[in-house]
């Protein structure tokens, strides 16, 4: 079966988009990274995508004001030119209107740092904390038009420890995001889960 062609949006570092290129060099992984594209064109991200031979490409949310279907019929042109299969959030901090999120219906992930249901939105880490949670990790998702609310297509825990500050725990998550976004692209690219 050919290789599903995936788009992954960021906004910023993108240690989860090296995390998917890495898994995507192994020809036996079920998809390949062909184009990275930032909302912003100081994202960190975008070097290590041009240091990993990825097209990369700039979308800037800034130069469509407040027209936000603009920015992702603009945003859609560039998916639409590289015939992509299937787009990876990582860390892209845009929220997505109804219309883009229909388009990619069933082909559209987030990956997002708390065992939603729980703590949606931001500053997941620091709200764990403060509401005395045992547990926290991250979750993989399918996109729908409500914010972080899809369904899950993995998910997994640790234990919050008593000496966990906001960083030590947002480190320890972000190793779980790091193994996980790569299974559940795996997953999705090889049709064993599907949008319900
Ligand atoms: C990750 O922790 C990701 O889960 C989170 O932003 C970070 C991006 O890091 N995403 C969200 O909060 C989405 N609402 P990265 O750029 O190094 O992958």
């Amino acid at each position: 079966m050919a290789r599903k062609r995936v788009a992954i949006l960021i906004s910023g570092r993108g240690s989860n988009m090296v995390a998917l290129i890495d898994a995507a060099q192994d020809p036996s992984y079920p998809a390949e990274i062909v184009l990275v594209v930032s909302n912003d064109p100081a994202a960190e991200g975008l070097r290590s995508a041009e240091a990993a031979g990825i097209r990369t490409a700039v979308v800037d949310h800034r130069k469509f004001g407040k027209d936000r279907e603009a920015f992702e019929r603009a945003l859609q042109d560039a998916l639409n030119a590289e015939r992509i299969d299937l787009v990876c959030l990582a860390g892209f901090m845009r929220l997505l209107t109804p219309w883009f999120v229909r388009q990619w219906e069933g082909r559209l992930l987030n990956i997002h740092p708390a065992l939603l249901p729980a703590f949606k939105g931001l500053d997941t880490h620091a709200r764990a904390l403060a509401a005395g949670a045992t547990e926290h990790g991250a979750t993989v998702h399918f996109v729908v038009p409500e914010m972080d609310s899809g369904p899950i297509i993995v998910q997994s825990s640790i234990p919050v420890l008593l000496s966990d500050t906001k960083s030590t725990l947002a480190a320890r998550v972000l190793e779980v995001e790091h193994r996980i976004y790569p299974d559940a692209l795996r997953r999705v690219a090889e049709g064993r889960v599907h949008q319900p």
